[in-house]
């Protein structure tokens, strides 16, 4: 088959026998017109972009503005991760706990023959092999993921690293290898005419963890297409993480330089929304002279000890698939960089001179523009109706090596140090700016009981506090108690152990504002983290863990009152009476999975309180 990219794409690009007859049998199951095994090239980059402009599901930015850029808008139905159609489908229901939803796999493995019977039909099969982590990194895992869709092979071509290399690896046959299946859901009959962005309204995004495979199915968007991202290096992951004595988190990862060039490296677990992405870009603010802040990774980390039982940590990705409302000059101009160039943009609202816009962009709103679904968007309109231009989950596909403060050992294959663990919510009360746990296991408890008010990223009501333990609530590929062992049990094979942290740049007053000025104000906060970690600065003892008093913090540069900070660090033994009763929900749901660890550290915060 001559192909319009010039080639013969259904020659297979991997000898590995395995590999082609699986193809075989899923092409047979899905019946797509054609297979295109995927070499990542940028002439196939570029030739696809082409096909999605013609398909409508591309357009092509103003070149001048925008070099390398392209908008799509996704269909109205289809904007963010579905949580309640996400299932893991281990063989025993009690090994995916409370917290996941779960179908008898037998059962799910004949529902996604049937939805899978014919769906490509009409349309071109990728062929999409790819690596988390460098490729040949020890840390690294591969996949390949099966897709009928091009927009997701141009944007997994941004998050990950794909093509012949990865070919060349899974040919080396000493890795396993994930089968990632993927269909939007929409095969189409004969002349019948394609959408810009075809999806199904049924969809399943499905794990199988012990055969470490992958089925998703209906949806183009983000976390449930890009199965690199959380169905892998987070789903999947978890479970090779916790059988082979590693972690895969959701967590940025950063390196924070102070004037005297030491460097400290951080992972730091917030809930989806609640800020990774700007605190893995920040910029130091002024009073902050002779601090960088270097970026390794801003959604998710794998970490495992070192031989010298030291945890060092990759970034499995190699792009940002970043929150775009919110992001500017002011608030991420590192983030700003990045996506400057050769970016794709989903659901952002589209100028007239062929630019892209959000709310929190700019401080002037565009004097119109064309929302993310297309119509007629003024700022006098978005005055009577509310309407926003961009959706609140709007997204910036980017590379991470365009990020100006990218770690120069972003892609080091053996990891970077991690010295301390933060854990961070979006809480209107109850949680100061900052504190330390007593020690590891209270630490883990930290994580564990976290709490966060629900965001954009995923379908369903904003705003409303939930436990979302160690951000992994959607992600932890098994039973959640268990996954608090496998926590507990790492610690005893360090030689040193990170110190683990707790934040809120969320707290608000009595008027509802933000009582932190938050983004890169944050430095003050890892800035006394980072002395922690190398004991040089002091705490005072709280029934929750060690706070900085007002002058251990670093104030230079910022008019902050001791009141207003008092304030944010606020303790309040009724509202964490109140907060030990909200953990105690989880702590039931999942009782028999519970480690004894975490009922004694609960017991002790209670008899402190
Ligand atoms: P995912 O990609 O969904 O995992 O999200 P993320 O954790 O990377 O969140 P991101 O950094 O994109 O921030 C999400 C939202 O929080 C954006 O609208 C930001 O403007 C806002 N935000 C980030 N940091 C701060 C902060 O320090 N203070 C306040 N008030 N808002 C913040
Ligand atoms: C998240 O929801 O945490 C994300 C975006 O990082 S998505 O890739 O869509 O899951
Ligand atoms: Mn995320």
């Amino acid at each position: 088959m001559a192909s319009a990219l010039g080639r013969d794409v259904s020659i297979p690009l991997s000898k590995n026998t395995h590999l082609i007859r699986w193809v075989e049998k899923m092409a047979a199951l899905t019946t797509p017109d054609s297979i295109h095994w995927v070499d990542g090239s940028p002439e196939e980059y570029a030739a696809l972009c082409d096909r999605l402009v013609a398909a409508g599901t591309f357009i092509q930015l103003n070149q001048n503005l925008w070099p390398g850029c392209y908008y799509a808008r996704s269909d109205s139905g289809d904007v963010a991760r579905v949580e309640d159609r996400t299932f893991i489908c281990s063989l025993s229901k009690d090994a995916a706990g409370p917290t996941n939803n779960w179908v008898n796999p037998f059962e799910m493995r004949r529902t996604l023959k049937q939805i899978f019977r014919g769906a490509m039909k009409g349309r071109t099969m990728y062929v999409l092999p790819f690596s988390m982590g460098p490729v040949g990194s020890p840390m690294s895992q591969i996949g390949v993921q099966l897709t009928d869709s091009p927009y997701v092979v141009v944007n997994m071509r941004i998050m990950a690293r794909i093509g012949q290399a990865v070919f060349a690896e899974i040919d080396k046959d000493v890795k396993r290898v994930v089968p990632c299946m993927h269909s939007v859901g929409m095969p189409l009959a004969p002349g019948q005419k394609d959408v810009p962005w075809p999806c199904s309204k049924e969809k399943y995004i499905v794990h199988f963890p012990e055969a470490r495979e992958i089925w998703s199915y209906g949806s183009g968007y983000g976390g449930n297409a890009l199965l690199g991202k959380k169905c892998f290096a987070l789903r999947i992951a978890s479970n090779i993480a916790r059988d082979e004595g590693w972690m895969a988190e959701h967590m940025l990862i950063v390196g924070l330089e102070n004037p005297q060039g030491e460097k400290t490296y951080v992972a730091a677990a917030f809930p989806s929304s609640c800020g990774k992405t700007n605190l893995a870009m920040m910029i130091p603010p002024a009073g902050f002279d002779g601090w960088k802040v270097w970026t390794v990774g801003d959604d998710i980390a794998w970490i495992k000890p070192d031989v010298q039982g030291r945890l060092r940590a990759i970034n499995p990705e190699a792009g940002f698939f970043g929150v775009a409302p919110g992001t500017s000059a002011k608030t991420n101009p590192n983030a700003m960089a990045a996506l400057s160039r050769n970016t794709i943009f989903t659901n952002t609202a589209l100028t007239p001179e062929g630019g892209v816009w959000w709310e929190g962009m700019t401080d002037e709103p565009p004097a119109e523009c064309l929302d993310w679904q297309g119509n007629r968007w003024t700022p006098e309109i978005a005055r009577q109706t509310g309407a926003k231009a961009a959706h609140p989950n709007a997204r910036f596909t980017a590379p991470a090596s365009q990020c100006p403060t990218i770690d120069p050992a972003w892609e080091d294959p053996e990891g970077v140090l991690i010295k301390a663990i933060v854990f961070g919510g979006r809480r209107a009360t109850t949680m100061p700016l900052v504190y330390q746990a007593f020690n590891w296991t209270a630490g883990v408890y930290t994580g564990a009981t976290m709490g966060s008010e629900t965001t954009a990223a995923a379908a369903g009501q904003v705003g409303r506090v939930r436990r979302d333990p160690m951000a992994m609530l959607p992600f932890c590929g098994y039973h959640i108690g268990d996954y608090f062992r496998h926590w507990i049990r790492m610690q005893r094979n360090l030689s040193e152990t990170p110190r683990v942290f707790h934040v809120n740049w969320f707290r608000k007053g009595p008027n509802g504002e933000f009582l932190w000025p938050g983004f890169a104000q944050n430095i003050r906060v890892l800035r006394w983290i980072v002395e922690r970690v190398h004991g040089r600065a002091l705490a005072l003892e709280s029934p929750i863990g060690w706070m900085p008093s007002y002058d251990s913090i670093e104030w230079s540069g910022m008019n902050f009152p001791r009141e207003k900070f008092d304030q944010l660090q606020a303790f309040d033994p009724g509202a964490w009476r109140a907060e030990v009763i909200d953990q105690q929900e989880l702590f039931i749901d999942i009782h028999d999975h519970l480690p004894p660890e975490m009922v004694y550290e609960r017991e002790l915060l209670i008899c402190r309180l």
